[in-house]
């Protein structure tokens, strides 16, 4: 749960959050400030930006720049990358966090519903690495992107069929750009989180009563959920100079939930070694 990389990794470094104002981009961003980064933090809501930008600075000692920006708008993405260079000079990396979800049965769902999920998380992506990555290549900059997704982002899931096919179009985003702009210094990789705690997510995912009927410290074989600092960690590196050649690579970190839940025998946890003792008498041993 410590912070894990060298003190000012990222002295003269300019990183830029998508959503960077809540939750696990808010995490990320402190992290990075800590280490040394200049920081941009971008989302919809210019409030909670200058909210957290103050708080941030002051935790850290490290400077942030707040821009509102709806990422589903190219020009005000544009518009981040400027306000960026004027203040801090360049754009080292982008960090691809801002999302929208929520949990539904997918014939609930109007197709405005389904359009606004996808919108914020595929478009939003799109948008916010094209309009990055035209400046770097422009100006024959290297930078470096970092895009979260979800482990159902290769299996899929029902109830959040909008998220799901965002966050699939994501990851091929990242592992299609990483192959298509390396020869520009330009490196993409993505993270996906199992269950991270925060109001967002939690509030949109675990409403009401469910909360309290699934605890999703259950699904995952190390019976817990994820720390802050421990993604916080993993972003770091990725966006780093020290992951220099890892490029199209997207590393899960949900302490096993997805292989456990796709493995056809690993309910067979709930066998209790009483039963194990009366299985191993009937093989005759
Ligand atoms: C069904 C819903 C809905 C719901 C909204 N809609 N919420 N439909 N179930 N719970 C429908 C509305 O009826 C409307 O369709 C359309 O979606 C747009 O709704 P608005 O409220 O106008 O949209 P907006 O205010 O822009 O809000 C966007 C949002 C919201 C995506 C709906 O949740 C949001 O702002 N989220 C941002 C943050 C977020 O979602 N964080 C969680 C990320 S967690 P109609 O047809 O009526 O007009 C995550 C974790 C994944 O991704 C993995 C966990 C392990
Ligand atoms: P969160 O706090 O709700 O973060 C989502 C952020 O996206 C918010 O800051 C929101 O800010 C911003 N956003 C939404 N729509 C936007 C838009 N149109 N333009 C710009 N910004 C927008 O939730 P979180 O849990 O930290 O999620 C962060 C990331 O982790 C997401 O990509 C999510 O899919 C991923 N993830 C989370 C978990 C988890 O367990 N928490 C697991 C797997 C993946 P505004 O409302 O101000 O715009």
């Amino acid at each position: 749960m410590e912070g894990m990389l060298k003190p000012n990794s990222f002295k003269d470094k300019t990183i830029i959050i998508t959503g960077g104002g809540t939750g696990l981009g808010k995490s990320m961003g402190k992290y990075l400030l800590e280490l040394g980064a200049n920081l941009v933090i971008t989302s919809r809501k210019k409030e909670v930006l200058d909210k957290t930008a103050s708080e941030l600075m002051q935790q850290t000692g490290g400077k942030v720049l707040a821009v509102a920006c709806d990422v589903r708008k190219y020009e005000e993405i544009e518009n981040v990358i400027k306000e960026t260079e004027n203040r801090f000079g360049k754009v080292d990396g982008v960090l691809n966090n801002a999302a929208g979800n929520f949990i539904s049965p997918t014939e609930r769902l109007s197709h405005r519903a389904f359009d606004i999920v996808v919108d914020i998380v595929l478009k939003g992506a799109y948008y916010t690495t094209l309009a990055a990555g035209k400046n770097w290549i422009q100006k024959k900059q290297p930078g470096v992107f970092l895009n979260i997704v979800t482990t159902y982002a290769w299996t899929g899931s029902g109830y959040v069929v909008p998220s799901a096919c965002g966050k699939a179009g994501v990851l091929a985003l990242t592992r299609s750009l990483a192959v298509e702009w390396a020869k520009y210094n330009i490196r993409s990789n993505a993270i996906a989180p199992g269950p991270f705690p925060t109001e967002g997510a939690w509030s949109r995912l675990l409403p009401g009563e469910l909360v309290k009927k699934f605890d999703p410290a259950q699904r995952i074989p190390l019976k817990r959920v994820g720390d802050h600092q421990e993604l916080a960690n993993l972003a770091a590196y990725l966006l780093s100079d020290y992951s220099a050649y890892v490029n199209g690579e997207v590393v899960t970190i949900d302490g096993g939930e997805w292989l456990r839940n796709g493995g056809e025998f690993s309910h067979l946890e709930m066998v209790p070694n009483e039963m194990w003792d009366v299985l191993e008498k009937m093989r005759g041993k």
